[in-house]
């Protein structure tokens, strides 16, 4: 094997928006997307299409260099790029020049064969957040991991890889902060400083470019907005995803899946979502429907309609291998599969038996496979869920001479389940004309979040793996997916009684409250454990329905701003030391207002890290002095879950789904604090597009305590809040004139002096 380091720039020249570097060994072209972000690409041989699965940006078509005879610069308002001419490194700094990342001086970028790999120094204080789905601790400082989508199941607290692929990450040291985005979608290694003795970290791929996106804003939120920008934001979300979702894999019949949603409305327990698992198909074959113990759909959908109800279907990529099922012959007939490089079609063992494997790196096979959806939606289904598209296949990795596309399956693997997701999109979007669809995708790459919300799996009932999921979740809203959830009670194992109530109450405060259990475990509705238990689940679950209004009003500023709703600490408090200690790393904001706390079942007091300044706790209003640990009650009954001095938070009395119209009354909650504070509150219709034309209803909420009001700002947009009153709620003020008071909910500028 031949080491290759990137060596002495031979000539360079700028055009169209593209500094080019060359060496002997390679070429380097350096692109401007913004201030704040620059592409490095450097390879052997670069493709002239140059396409991303991830970036949706278009770069600057000019910047000016500063040239001297060792270095070439670009100076942005926020960045600065040095470049070493002799060998050639690429080195950032803010723009008054302090280190931010700088390639390693010995070994910078080098390949070995195809495999290429840059070295970077590491900071005395360096720290790592990000990755995506990754096992491990918040700070990943001393790990390595690999990014490969892989059928994970049954994965532990320190499997690596899992589901999804996301090579994102951000450092922070010296109170600096960059981000570093590895745009390739081969097999890819991360090492944060593990191996090399604290003086260097790297990363690479079996394949491909060095190519990767530096962010330089400071701020973690900053970088997440700049990252967001560059591979999307999620849409708005059908309202009703966001209410309870109640899954199950082996729900067998139509009649069960009435049953359990009608339990659901007689026990008065809130609910939006229903789920079928590959159960409801003949034979485990895509878009078909068993006849006999799913007779009539449509039927079954109109009556579940009935109750408020919507359902989710799943689909798998592999389409079984049987004569006169429609996919297959379509799917032969016109070549839709994944292939050898003699022609014949790969064959592997999925659910159904034998399949074969749509190529959804082909825009014809995107756009048949998102047609088929018709045998889902005709019957009223608009949810839709993508599973074992990592893609997965029994005895796992699919063989290497596998082409999609143009490319071999080690190429693009860890996009296979991006392009299924965004094949599952475009398809439905388009058949459900103005109605928002929901897809939700096991596998993942970066910019995923333009067409999916994810969950992590399949996961196992234990205490760990519910703060593992925390984590998982934490750490995907840093790299730009919001909409997520893991399966509450695990999918594998059966809980105790009290991790399951634990974990529903964690389910409250996920974007995503998804209750899924595998085949075989004993039954999870919140009526099987027991009747004390059920009531502490129902309060839950109604807490949530309370919440809803906050909780779309976040999911608005992540459609704008990329923000995550479920916020490690690292956001918030990044150069705070203790948000990285083990003991408090699981530890979240759930938008702007609420720190949550996640707890082991088995404790009945814990200790919870509060950031500076006050903080109530949600429950009780009991009032807390942040910038210390406090140890606190945690008893089933009360996950400890806080808001800020100040916080602002839109609610709504119970409703028993989103469909239900409630009491009409919309309730500002507001934290007393010395500092004021503002919370822009958004609605819209919750279903359509219209809100992409202006027919939204958005105002800011104003809490000023120094004038003693709480405001609202006059209304934009020109959809009609399903809200007619407004009640005001404060918590934690002595002596004022009004603690709660019920007005008109006019459209103009309202103020309430209290
Ligand atoms: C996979 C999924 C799981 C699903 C099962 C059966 O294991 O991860 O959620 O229930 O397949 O479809």
């Amino acid at each position: 094997m031949q080491v290759e380091i990137l060596g002495s720039v031979t000539e360079f020249k700028q055009q169209n928006g593209t500094l080019t570097i060359k060496t002997a060994e390679a070429e380097a072209r350096v692109y401007l997307y913004s201030p704040t972000i620059i592409r490095i690409n450097i390879s052997k041989k670069h493709s002239e299409a140059d396409t991303s699965f991830a970036v949706i940006q278009q770069l600057l078509t000019d910047f000016k260099l500063d040239e001297s005879a060792t270095t070439i610069e670009i100076n942005t308002s926020a960045l600065k790029l040095r470049i070493n001419k002799s060998p050639l490194r690429f080195n950032f700094y803010t723009a008054d020049s302090k280190p931010l990342s700088e390639d390693d001086e010995r070994f910078g970028t080098n390949w070995q064969n195809e495999r290429v790999i840059t070295y970077r120094k590491l900071y005395a204080d360096e720290k790592f957040i990000g990755l995506g789905e990754k096992t491990g601790n918040l700070n990943r400082r001393g790990t390595v991991y690999t990014n490969w989508n892989t059928d994970a199941v049954d994965y532990t607290l320190y499997s690596d890889p899992l589901y999804k692929t996301f090579p994102f990450f951000i450092g922070l040291h010296s109170g600096l902060t960059y981000g570093l985005f590895f745009d390739n979608t081969h097999k890819s290694y991360f090492d944060f400083g593990a191996t090399t003795d604290e003086q260097m970290s790297w990363f690479g791929a079996d394949g491909g470019d060095m190519n990767y996106y530096f962010f330089g804003a400071q701020g973690v939120a900053k970088i997440i907005e700049d990252y967001t920008w560059l591979t999307g934001r999620m849409e708005m979300p059908p309202l009703w995803s966001l209410g309870y979702q109640q899954c199950r894999w082996s729900y067998m019949s139509a009649k069960e899946v009435l049953d359990i949603a009608k339990t659901f409305r007689k026990k008065k327990i809130p609910a939006d979502v229903m789920y079928c698992d590959i159960d409801y198909m003949e034979g485990f074959k895509i878009f078909t429907w068993n006849k006999k113990t799913f007779p009539d759909p449509k039927s079954m959908m109109d009556e579940l309609k009935s109750m408020g109800f919507r359902l989710v279907t799943i689909v798998d990529p592999g389409i079984k291998i049987e004569e006169d099922y429609q996919q297959y012959n379509e799917g032969l007939a016109n070549d839709y599969f994944a292939k050898y490089p003699n022609g014949e079609n790969y064959t592997g063992y999925v659910w159904p038996g034998r399949c074969h494997f749509p190529d959804f790196f082909r825009q014809d096979v995107r756009e048949w496979w998102g047609a088929a959806f018709t045998a889902l939606t005709d019957a009223g289904v608009d949810g839709f869920w993508n599973d074992m598209n990592e893609p997965a296949a029994w005895g796992q990795n699919m063989p290497w001479i596998v082409k999609f596309g143009d490319k071999y399956m080690p190429e693009v693997r860890n996009a296979y389940g991006m392009e299924m997701a965004r094949a599952t999109y475009d398809g439905t979007r388009k058949i459900l004309g103005n109605k928002r669809p929901f897809v939700l995708t096991r596998a993942a790459y970066s910019g995923t979040q333009r067409y999916a919300a994810v969950w992590t799996g399949d996961n196992t009932g234990t205490d760990e793996h519910m703060l593992l999921g925390q984590r998982l979740v934490n750490s995907l809203g840093i790299t730009g997916l919001s909409f997520t959830g893991v399966d509450i009670g695990g999918f594998s194992g059966d809980p105790t009684p009290e991790l399951m109530v634990r974990w529903n109450s964690l389910g409250t405060y996920t974007p995503m409250f998804r209750n899924h259990a595998i085949k075989g475990s004993k039954m999870r509705e919140p009526w099987q454990w027991d009747k004390a238990n059920e009531q502490i689940i129902k309060k839950d679950i109604e807490q949530r329905y309370k919440l809803l209004p906050y909780i779309y009003s976040s999911f608005y500023q992540s459609h704008t701003t990329g923000l995550p709703i479920s916020r490690t600490l690292a956001i918030y408090k990044p150069f705070d030391e203790l948000i990285y200690d083990t003991r408090f790393q699981n530890q979240f904001m759930f938008g702007d207002a609420l720190l949550v706390a996640p707890v082991e079942s088995t404790k009945t007091t814990t200790d919870v890290y509060l950031p500076k300044g006050n903080w109530y706790r949600l429950s009780s209003n009991e009032k807390y002095k942040g910038g210390k640990t406090v140890n606190v009650p945690s008893p089933l009954t009360d996950l400890p879950v806080f808001a800020k001095a100040g916080a602002i938070i839109p609610m709504q009395s119970v409703t028993q789904s989103t469909a239900d119209s409630g009491d009409g009354i919309l309730q500002i909650h507001i934290w007393n604090g010395k500092e004021a504070n503002e919370f822009v509150y958004y609605e819209d219709d919750g279903l359509s597009y219209d809100y992409e034309n202006g027919a939204f209803y958005k105002r800011t909420i104003r809490f000023n305590p120094i004038k003693k009001t709480v405001s609202l700002s006059a209304v934009e947009g020109t959809f009609s809040s399903r809200f007619h009153k407004v009640k005001f709620v404060l918590h934690g003020f002595d002596r004022v004139k009004l603690k709660n008071v019920l007005l008109d909910l006019k459209d103009g500028e309202m103020e309430v002096i209290f």
